[in-house]
């Protein structure tokens, strides 16, 4: 026998008490849109495994950051995709001070001055390995991978940067990068680090628009085995200790406990990043007719939300918003 006083449904009977009683809300203001930029003008390439998402020339990438302002969009992460003769063991162009990235990063904050701009720091679009580190017999190099990276951090914070995200996974890099920026006057950008960053087959797709596949071995010596949850509270401790501003969780929709217990644990602004390979299943599936994209999109997002995910890095973020304004 149950209850018959207790009545849940109650609070389900009309569309208006449902929004009510509605504990988690999806904002633009959540998102952020990963962008992909390429050589030359007037080129827009889609990436086959993510339908609608493009690699775009810098006049074309400056039109389509302007249209998601205007929907209201605030926050965009720029991604490089660089000929393969760009590309170095050290990842040089990564912190050439007149490279097509850090330019573009110049003009999109001049024309832009009031988007959240963020970027990502780890070799691998610029290294001809394919890793997110210096790779040295077989091995990632950590201590040395720093130095490279705390250089990439300087150009992009000269460039205007708001907010650096080290996606690297090598230990100590947001303290040494925090230090590299505060000694050059950079204290005001902020740092949200990749955190709990899983070594994950999600990454597919991305993989494909960058052309940043390793081409020896795997990221495991780095990247977190998925297998691990205790782990993920280490590196917040660490990242947090050495001056990390915001943390985040990567893949979102397979790691929703791992978003819940750093929120729940942490006071900093807990990001989730919505890959590639989550758009992808959902685009692939609604191409096919088996699921109503749309409708499993605003419940993924709202579901990131709901795990604790304060912000979403997500490619649905232009379809997502227009939906919410409508
Ligand atoms: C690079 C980086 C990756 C992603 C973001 N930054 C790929 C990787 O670590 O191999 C993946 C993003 C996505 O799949 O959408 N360090």
């Amino acid at each position: 026998m149950y209850n018959k006083s207790r009545r849940p449904r109650r609070n389900r009977k009309s569309a208006a008490i449902r929004a009510m009683v509605e504990e988690t809300t999806l904002s633009i203001n959540d998102f952020i849109y990963p962008v992909f930029l390429i050589e030359g003008s007037g080129q827009k390439e889609e990436i086959s495994s993510m339908p609608g998402i493009y690699r775009y020339s810098l006049d074309l990438l400056l039109k389509e950051i302007h249209e998601c302002v205007e929907i209201g969009i605030k926050g965009f992460c720029i991604f490089p995709s660089l000929k393969e003769d760009k590309k170095d063991k050290y990842a040089t162009e990564g912190h050439n001070k007149n490279s097509l990235y850090i330019q573009a990063l110049m003009k999109i904050k001049s024309q832009f001055p009031d988007i959240v701009l963020m970027t990502d720091i780890a070799m691998d679009p610029y290294s001809s390995d394919g890793h997110d580190g210096l790779l040295e017999n077989g091995e990632i190099l950590n201590d040395e991978t720093l130095e490279i990276l705390a250089k990439m951090a300087l150009v992009q914070a000269e460039a205007g940067v708001d907010i650096l995200g080290p996606s690297d996974m090598m230990d100590g890099r947001v303290g040494y990068i925090r230090n590299v920026l505060d000694e050059a006057g950079y204290t005001q950008v902020s740092i949200m680090s990749y955190t709990a960053k899983y070594a994950s087959a999600f990454y597919g797709p991305f993989r494909e628009a960058l052309d940043s596949a390793p081409k020896f071995g795997d990221k495991k010596t780095y990247q977190m085995n998925p297998a691990n949850a205790s782990e993920a509270l280490i590196e917040a401790d660490l990242d947090i200790e050495e001056g990390a501003d915001m943390i985040m969780v990567k893949p979102a929709l397979a790691y929703l406990d791992i978003i819940k217990s750093l929120k729940d644990n942490y006071d900093v602004p807990v990001t989730a990043y919505n890959v590639s390979g989550e758009y992808a299943m959902i685009k692939a599936a609604s191409e096919k007719g088996w699921l109503d994209g749309e409708k499993v999109m605003m419940e993924s997002l709202l579901s990131i939300k709901r795990a604790g995910a304060d912000i979403i890095i997500t490619y649905f973020a232009k379809e997502a918003a227009k939906k919410l304004s409508k």
